[in-house]
């Protein structure tokens, strides 16, 4: 359903992306992992159209999205759930879901459906449906922004790095909503993550990105057993 074809990313003169291809199928969960710098959170802000690519294409369930601005991505049902926490601070926890849904022509029922799945996905984010995004703890705010990108009901979602920064229990949680997420509506899903081990492990197949260049790709539980990438990214 998306595919990434021979893309070339710069920012100014530097390079950042070479010749970059990769393909999400139906209901697949896709991972992309690398070190720091190495060109991941590029590579999904060129899919949705913030970053521009010099050459190659990308398409999008037959429809060719090649450098369209980024709110076109949206209302084609791509979601982008951004590396940070960027909830609205001064909004509460139910306006923020609500803004995630902008895209959508919501009656209130339906409306209050999905922040009804939400809030089952993330109880604690019912408990403080009133609260400002601002004084959430981290995995909180990290919960809000995920829950903020079902809210549309998204035709393929993709998350940068949701495990930064966080507790190892709540990183269990995140992954499990996310494999969650993905059950639920059989959306497909793209995870940038430097938790090469967590991503991998929920993931049907693998991207790793090296310097800018697709370094090696296949099957998940293929790419958790090779030794090479149990060296350089799953500490032995
Ligand atoms: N707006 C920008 N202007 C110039 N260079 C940039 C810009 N954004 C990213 N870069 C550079 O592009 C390269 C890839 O950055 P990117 O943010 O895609 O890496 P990443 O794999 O997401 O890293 P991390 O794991 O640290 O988030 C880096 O060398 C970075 O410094
Ligand atoms: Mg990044």
């Amino acid at each position: 359903m998306l595919k990434v074809s021979d893309i070339n990313v710069f920012y100014g003169k530097v390079q950042a992306l070479f010749d970059v291809s990769m393909e999400v199928g139906e209901n697949e969960i896709v991972s992309v992992i690398g070190a720091n710098g190495a060109g991941k959170t590029t590579l999904m802000k060129s899919i949705i159209g913030i970053n521009k690519t010099q050459t190659g294409g990308i398409e999008f369930n037959g429809k060719n999205i090649t450098n369209q601005k980024p709110h076109i991505s949206i209302y084609d049902g791509i979601v982008y759930v951004p590396e940070g926490r960027e909830v609205f601070p001064e909004m509460s926890v139910e306006i923020n879901l609500e803004m995630g849904a902008f895209s959508k022509k919501y009656s209130s029922a339906q409306m209050q459906e999905h922040k009804e799945e939400v809030y089952q996905l993330f109880p604690r984010l019912k408990e403080r449906a009133k609260q400002k995004a601002g004084t959430l703890s981290g995995g909180e705010q990290q919960m809000l922004a995920i829950g903020r990108g079902m809210m549309s009901d998204p035709a393929l979602i993709l998350f940068d790095e949701p495990s930064l920064g966080l507790a190892p229990v709540i990183v269990d949680e995140m992954f499990d909503a996310i494999v969650e997420i993905n059950k639920l509506k059989n959306t497909p899903v793209i995870i940038v993550e430097q938790n090469a081990f967590m991503a991998m492990s929920i993931s049907n197949r693998t991207y790793v990105l090296e310097n800018g260049k697709i370094s090696h790709s296949g099957l998940s539980s293929e790419l958790l057993e090779s030794p090479e990438i149990k060296k350089a990214y799953l500490g032995g």
